[in-house]
């Protein structure tokens, strides 16, 4: 479909996507034929987390080089408040090259450029079937060299790898740092406290060189 003729349509069906914890505000949408429309303005929602798997350090990884991963902001919200994941939940997943390998700091691995798009969404009245409700969706159109505007729900070539999730489906929520630390945190956020999990006084074992460093 034309995307100037989809855009005012999402724009109006995602107007009320941060309210309530109902599938009706999801910050996602279908069109007729029931295939999910591209998510847009994700990443303005709240980063989940990030991998970095370089093709250098492993040629057989099948994400290369790094993915970051959005969650939308009512259901960051909800995540956060209650500990599991709301009825119209999306988390969208950016995949990214390799960019410069040198910087000021030293060597490493710095993003380049975005290249894929996927989502997964938890939506049980429209995927019964699926685990949890978790169905995948990919916009990458490799052929054409851009994304696709939409995707068919793609089940079980992505299920059945998602299946060795912690919880046995969905997300890989053990993965991301910001996810961990606002499951069931409450009304607050937890990037407010004075306290970080990875941060040891000096002198303690395993502060070793770097460690201490912001
Ligand atoms: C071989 C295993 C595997 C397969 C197959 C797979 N994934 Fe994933 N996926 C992962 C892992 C591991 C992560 C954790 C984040 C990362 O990539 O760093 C992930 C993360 C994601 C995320 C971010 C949210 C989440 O669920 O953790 C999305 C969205 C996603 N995958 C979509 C897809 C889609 C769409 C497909 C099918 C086309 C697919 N995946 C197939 C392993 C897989």
């Amino acid at each position: 479909m034309n995307r100037s003729i989809l855009l005012p349509l999402v724009v109006l069906l995602l107007a009320a996507c941060n309210g309530d914890t109902g599938t009706e505000h999801a910050c996602y949408a279908f069109n007729k034929q029931g295939a999910l429309i591209r998510p847009t303005d994700y990443r303005s929602w709240v980063f989940a987390g990030t991998g970095t798997t370089p093709l250098s350090h492993d040629s057989t990884v099948l994400f290369p080089d790094f993915q970051n991963i959005y969650i939308d902001p009512e259901s960051y919200r909800f995540w956060k408040e209650n500990g599991y994941y709301r009825e119209g939940t999306i988390l969208v997943k950016e995949l990214i090259r390799k960019g410069d390998t040198i910087a000021p700091i030293g060597k490493g691995y710095w993003q380049g450029e975005a290249y894929s798009l996927s989502a997964t969404i938890k939506d049980t009245a429209h995927f019964p079937h699926a685990p949890g409700g978790w169905e995948y969706f990919k916009f990458t159109d490799e052929a054409q060299g851009v994304l696709a505007e939409t995707s068919a729900a793609l089940g079980a070539a992505c299920i059945s790898c998602h299946r060795a999730a912690k919880a046995g489906f969905g997300p890989f929520t053990e993965l991301y740092m910001p996810l961990r630390d606002a499951r069931g945190f409450g009304k607050g956020n937890p990037e407010n406290s004075s306290r970080r999990k990875g941060l040891r006084p000096k002198g303690i074992q395993g502060a070793g060189k770097g460690q201490n460093i912001p």
